[in-house]
């Protein structure tokens, strides 16, 4: 049993646990698909970050914490997920984001719904001293009276790492209830913080389960860097973490044209798995994933499992601003009646 830090019940878990039966015939070659649906953690809470903020604000709760202060690019799927438990708890929320202008569409169109103050940062200025920029935000609400604390990009941290450790905890159930004795469990890594929780969770629940990261960002050296610094991090502080090194797999071949552009095989993955199984991934982060999964199936990689675990990390609201290109990868069934 893992015993858990405090933690707010934010989000709708447990997560459904479906097999792809369609999915799988097209593009399984005799392994099974399964999907763990953390899309539906919420509606505008949806995706994976809700379960790193169940940790993050709870945390927050015990410390008296009232503002919470985080970053990302403007169409960053973290910061829609802090600025609406912000506006759920009655905390103020500031965003620092990457970019010229906020857009009025996707998160950043939620973000200002919620109420959250936005800071712009030009991206030069942004890549070479973000933490700067984030201090003086803190300091800057301190003055003004407020408790403040800095999530990392994200949540990515020793603490954030708790929500999948807890969905790996979860997960585990799931593949006892459906008969999976091992699988192999693939996720989109960003920040690194899912990678590294479910990477953690499944070493010390199900060994057997390898986790591999598809990237969508930085290279496979990065990640296992970033991803180990988080987990010795996490058992610095609770030893109950401690077990054997856990292996850290990334693969670092389907980043495409970089972070937040896709190529048109990716947009095509997306419609095609919309249209064969009703399921909507995005092209910043799971289209990836996904489609570097079934092409590795395809030339003949994860031979050593029967089930592949696929973890819809959500980030829908990511398919307004590329809706040009999936609405072409979608084809034509469309009639106009005048
Ligand atoms: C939809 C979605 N999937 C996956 C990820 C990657 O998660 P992590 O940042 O924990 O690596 C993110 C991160 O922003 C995301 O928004």
């Amino acid at each position: 049993m893992i015993s858990y830090p405090p933690r707010k019940s934010l989000a709708q878990t447990p997560t459904p646990f479906q097999f792809l039966a369609r999915a799988s015939d097209r593009w399984g070659h005799g392994k099974r698909i399964w999907i763990k649906r953390d899309d539906l953690t919420g509606a505008t809470l949806s995706g994976n970050k809700v379960r790193k903020l169940e940790f993050i604000a709870g945390h927050a709760l015990a410390e008296g914490i009232d503002t919470l202060i985080t970053c990302g690019g403007l169409q960053s799927n973290h910061a829609r997920a802090t600025a609406n438990v912000c506006a759920q708890m009655g905390w103020h929320c500031e965003l620092v984001l990457r970019g010229h202008k906020p857009q009025q569409t996707g998160n950043t169109l939620l973000d200002h719904l919620f109420g959250a103050e936005l800071t712009v940062v030009e991206p030069n200025r942004y890549s070479a001293g973000l933490e700067d920029v984030l201090e003086e935000a803190a300091a800057r609400q301190r003055r003004r009276g407020r408790v403040p604390m800095i999530i990392p990009t994200g949540g990515s941290d020793a603490l954030g790492i708790w929500g999948y450790i807890a969905g790996a905890e979860e997960l585990s159930g799931d593949m006892a209830t459906a008969g999976v004795e091992r699988a192999c469990i693939i996720s989109a890594t960003g920040s690194g913080g899912t990678q590294a929780g479910l990477t953690l969770g499944m070493s010390l629940l199900m060994p057997d389960s390898p986790v591999w990261g598809f990237a969508v960002c930085d290279d496979a050296d990065w990640f296992a860097t970033k991803v180990r610094a988080d987990i010795i991090a996490a058992q610095k502080i609770w030893t109950g973490l401690n077990g054997p090194e856990p292996k850290i797999n990334t693969h670092d071949g389907y980043i495409g044209p970089g972070y937040g552009r896709a190529d048109s095989a990716v947009y095509e993955r997306i419609a095609a798995l919309a249209a064969l199984e009703g399921i909507v991934l995005d092209p910043v982060y799971t289209g990836k994933a996904f489609h570097g999964l079934c092409q590795e199936i395809s030339a003949g990689n994860f031979n050593d499992f029967s089930d592949i675990i696929f973890i819809h990390t959500g980030g829908v609201f990511g398919i307004f601003s590329h809706g040009e290109q999936l609405w072409q990868a979608a084809g034509a069934l469309m009639t106009v009646v005048d």
